[in-house]
């Protein structure tokens, strides 16, 4: 049979935003597999330079981009004994011309937090596909991405493994035919914790994902159940259904990626090892399958899967993220930019686990306090409440400590 994408001009020209984090070297170990399918023609870092000449050594980009001029010199001298030459970008406008490069076909968004919302932007401006690592992106403006990505047609292909797992289910099927979505969560390394026992979680604990090796900030989103909160939202703009369609599933073998139950009463879910490469590998080839080596998935090993219902009480951020997805307007925003900056502070010993999702309400209800919640009509409102949110989240964390001591 001939695939739609037996037409393609292979090789597919790729930019990665986010090239030394996580996804981003998941994405580089996919392409190093297939080379004549993936040319890199972009890399986007942040600060770790010296993993993006290692990355400039064997991808040999035309274009890079680093965080600042000042990062742009040292790279540049770093590079001074190679024969590689690739154009240095840097900042904000960096990321946005790295992330419209006219020569790429597929960008995949693998910024961590809001930092890759308005690249992303570019990159769906400029009819350039998105491989989506970047929840934050549709948690923090879904509807405004989504109505770009309308008007360019551009295909908005889900990386998060969740959504792979919804997108792959839905192959084929109706859309109406479907009753609910079932959203998967391996529940964090603490899901059997007390309360009195999470009061007392450290940062080192919270990084040691019992299924998953991600970033740190994932990482402890996983842990506080924020990450499935975020990604209940990434699921309602991706799939366009309403919250109340998307069920929670704590399954902490990581097997079952997620499901969609029918009408008709069948589910289909998705299974596969925990390995982004899997994921990363659709996205990028779709809809064509590549011959991936990963580890293969044996039933007969795993012999049980298990599933519970997510606790809500002792994991709130899952019950603020809700409730961000069904009132809309701002909240999403300052959930999330609250979240960041509040998990960087328990990542930095200045706040307990607990604290996470309090600092984050208290910030909610003094927005909808003192500026409401109106909706964001366009990308520089969305910025103007992140930045509001970031600084009162920042005060707020420094008078509470101020406060105990
Ligand atoms: N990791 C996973 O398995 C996974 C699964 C599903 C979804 N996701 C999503 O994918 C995204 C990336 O996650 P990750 O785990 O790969 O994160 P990560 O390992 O922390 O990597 C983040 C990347 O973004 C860069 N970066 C961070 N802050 C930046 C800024 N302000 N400006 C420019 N670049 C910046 C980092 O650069 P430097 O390291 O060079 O500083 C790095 O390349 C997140 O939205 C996450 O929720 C991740």
């Amino acid at each position: 049979m001939v695939s739609v994408e037996d037409n393609f001009p292979w090789p597919k020209n790729i930019v990665i935003l986010g090239s030394t984090g996580s996804i981003g070297q998941s994405t580089l170990d996919v392409v190093r597999q297939f080379p004549d399918k993936f040319k890199i023609i972009g890399l986007a870092a942040g600060k770790n330079l010296s993993l993006l000449l290692h990355q400039i050594k064997e991808f040999n980009p035309p274009f890079v981009c680093v965080r600042s001029a000042q990062d742009a010199k040292e790279l540049s001298w770093m590079l001074s004994g190679e024969k590689l030459r690739p154009k240095i970008l840097w900042d904000d406008e960096g990321y946005c011309e790295i992330a419209s490069l006219p020569e790429a076909h597929m960008v995949v968004s693998a910024l961590v937090g809001a930092a890759g919302l308005i690249p992303t932007v570019h990159a769906i401006r400029a009819g350039k596909d998105i491989a989506l690592a970047n929840k934050e992106t549709l948690v923090i403006a879904g509807d405004l991405v989504v109505a770009e990505v309308d008007r360019t047609g551009v295909r908005l292909l889900p990386v998060d493994s969740e959504h792979n797992a919804i997108f792959q289910a839905m192959e084929g099927h109706r859309r109406v035919h479907v009753k609910r979505i079932l959203l998967t969560a391996s529940g964090g390394p603490f899901f059997k914790l007390t309360r009195e026992e999470l009061a007392k979680v450290t940062p080192e604990q919270a990084l040691k994902h019992p299924n998953w090796s991600m970033g740190k900030k994932i990482t402890v989103d996983s842990a506080t159940l924020m990450n499935k909160g975020l990604e209940l939202i990434e699921a309602h703009w991706l799939f366009r259904l309403p919250p109340e369609m998307i069920t929670i599933y704590i399954h902490p073998e990581s097997i079952i990626h997620s499901m969609v139950e029918y009408v008709d009463g069948s589910i289909i879910a998705h299974l596969a090892v925990p390995d982004m490469r899997i994921p990363i590998a659709y996205a990028l080839s779709y809809p064509d399958r590549l011959p991936l080596r990963v580890p293969v998935l044996n039933l007969f090993e795993i012999g049980h899967l298990t599933f519970f219902p997510p606790d809500e009480e002792k994991f709130p951020c899952l019950r603020l993220a809700k409730e961000v997805c069904r009132k809309k307007g701002t909240l999403p925003i300052v959930l999330n930019a609250a979240n960041e900056i509040a998990v960087d502070a328990f990542l930095a010993g200045r706040i307990g686990f607990l604290d996470i999702p309090e600092v984050i309400e208290y910030i909610m209800s003094e927005h909808e306090r003192m500026n409401g919640n109106i909706s964001a009509s366009d990308f520089d409102t969305v910025l103007q409440v992140d930045s509001w949110a970031r600084r009162e989240t920042s005060e707020y964390i420094v008078r509470r400590q101020s406060n105990m001591s």
